[in-house]
């Protein structure tokens, strides 16, 4: 069977700094799959480039069968790819509802529905009408999960969406994205939380410096005390 996503030695870089050094993974439709390693090991720097917002020089991407190189990052998105940046970026003067209508289809074909986001994140529904400046942390992060689920996409990129959130917070994410996992989801997910990447993902990518280094499955990563000291530090 044909993986939903596939990388095939990527290479890419930040002016002449060569950063992503071949990397090739794949995702199979309906499964998590963890990206995992140290900090500035390139695992922003991957989803960037398969979202398109830095060039493949060397390599190929293919998502759905398809070769995505060179394409524009609403390009990508259009084709099915939903991506959640480390930073978030909700829109801080617009409301909770307005940041959702942002992401909202125009065909109203989406399987999100705004109620289907309300049942999924309560907290957002009571705020629907805060500003997004005036939310915590981790409504901001729901919101950004929220409005990325709006478009549709068949895949999720989430670029640690843990980071910086209280323990009952996290909880409350990871419960989310078991939920929409169970709806069909596939997931790329990034986290530096190891416990929380186990409990999530069934598979596992470890970059260093640029390299993938090791992959398996949670119980794999779980029995390799050597990976998880060199390349994770944990
Ligand atoms: N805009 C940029 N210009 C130049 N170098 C960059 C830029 N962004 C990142 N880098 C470098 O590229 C490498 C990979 O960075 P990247 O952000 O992908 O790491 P990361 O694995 O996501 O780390 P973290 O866990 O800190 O988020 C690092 O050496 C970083 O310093
Ligand atoms: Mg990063």
């Amino acid at each position: 069977m044909a993986a939903l996503l596939e990388l095939k030695d990527v290479h890419a870089y930040y002016g002449d700094s060569h950063v992503l050094r071949g990397v090739s993974l794949s995702v199979e439709e309906g499964e998590v799959v963890g990206l995992l390693g140290r900090n500035g090991a390139g695992k922003t720097t991957t989803l960037l480039t398969i979202m398109g917002y830095l060039r493949a020089r060397q390599g190929a991407i293919v998502f759905r069968g398809e070769r995505m190189g060179g394409l524009h990052p609403y390009r990508v998105a259009r084709r099915g790819i939903g991506f959640v940046p480390q930073e978030r970026r909700i829109f801080p003067s617009l409301t909770v509802r307005e940041n959702l209508s942002i992401g909202e289809r125009s065909d109203g074909r989406g399987r999100w529905s705004v109620e289907d986001i309300w049942n999924i994140f309560p907290n957002l529904h009571a705020r629907q009408k805060n500003l997004g400046c005036h939310l915590s942390g981790g409504e901001q992060q729901m919101l950004a999960i929220a409005r990325a689920l709006m478009v549709d996409p068949v895949l999720l990129l989430l670029d640690e969406p843990s980071e910086g959130l209280a323990p009952l917070i996290v909880e409350k994410i990871v419960q989310v994205l078991h939920d929409v996992k169970g709806k069909g989801l596939t997931i790329l997910l990034i986290e530096q939380n190891l416990n929380t990447a186990l409990r999530l993902a069934d598979r596992h990518y470890v970059l260093s410096k640029g390299e993938i280094c090791y992959s398996g499955t949670s119980g794999d990563l779980e029995g390799s005390e050597e990976v998880m000291k060199k390349y994770l530090g944990v």
